[in-house]
């Protein structure tokens, strides 16, 4: 075993995360510019430092995780939610049943709520969000956020929903109340099902492919026969017919069976 695969056994032995399931290149990269940056020659040294001391072990989960994110992030994507996808949906069902997987710091599920709450009252309004990066939920329960993450934010939504607060804009408390937030690991945890809205948007793009196929099933099973799985705006299905959907919109499918 090299120094980098006993340290992704280490690490899975200790989170229950699974490195290897992350493409490697793209993964060692930003794990050795750190530990490089802090002093260590190899994983090996890096990772028994990280067993002593807590805040570089934050430290490397922030690096893996990249929680970069914004509100309605490729804003005509939302659009095409909110115009094509929705109205389809709201035609079959009066409630959904709505997942953002791998929310980051809630940018994503809050302009879900958002776009939502233009169909029904917010008392109806109901999404579940997961990452497996507790800090970032954290960040995601307060909701706030600097002004570049709500440079796609229609002027109108800003001041319904947002409070500026210094530098920075919150998030409306009746719009918070409508996410429920909860750790999850999309490659260990099981899934729930009869969704039918999945939005999962910039985080296939780390892994590998054989997990993004055993993924891309999961996420079918997840969904009811009609719902539909959103995807990142670099994360086109090329063969979505393997998985047992068809493409409704461009990233976006449709599950058919
Ligand atoms: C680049 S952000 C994407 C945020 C948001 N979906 C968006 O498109 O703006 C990637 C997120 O995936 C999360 N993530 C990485 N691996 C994960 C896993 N195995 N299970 C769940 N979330 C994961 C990270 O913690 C991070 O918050």
């Amino acid at each position: 075993m090299n120094d980098y695969q006993q340290f992704i056994a280490n690490v899975k032995k200790k989170t229950g995360i699974d490195l290897a399931q992350y493409k490697e290149a793209q993964m060692k990269r930003r794990l050795t510019s750190l530990y490089e940056k802090r002093g260590f020659k190899n994983f090996h040294e890096f990772f028994q430092a990280m067993e002593a001391d807590k805040k570089l072990f934050h430290e490397f989960l922030d690096r893996m995780t990249i929680n970069v994110s914004e509100f309605y992030r490729n804003a005509k994507r939302w659009e095409v939610l909110e115009k094509k996808i929705l109205p389809k949906l709201l035609a079959q069902n009066k409630r959904l049943k709505v997942w953002s997987a791998a929310c980051s710091t809630g940018e994503e599920p809050y302009t879900l709520a958002i776009i939502l709450s233009k169909f029904m009252p917010l008392s109806q309004v109901s999404v579940l969000a997961t990452d497996i990066d507790e800090n970032a939920i954290s960040r995601a329960k307060i909701g706030v956020y600097p002004e570049r993450s709500l440079q796609e934010v229609p002027e109108e939504i800003k001041k319904k929903f947002f409070t500026k607060e210094g530098l920075h804009y919150k998030i409306s408390e009746e719009i918070k109340k409508t996410v429920t937030f909860k750790k999850h690991n999309l490659l260990a945890d099981p899934f729930d099902t009869n969704h039918d809205l999945i939005v999962c948007r910039n985080v296939l793009i780390y892994f590998t492919e054989e997990a993004k196929h055993a993924l891309y099933h999961k996420f079918n099973k997840a969904l009811k026969p009609g719902g539909i799985f959103f995807v990142g705006s670099t994360e086109q299905i090329f063969n979505p017919g393997l998985y047992g959907f068809e493409t409704e919109d461009t990233f976006f499918y449709r599950k058919v069976q």
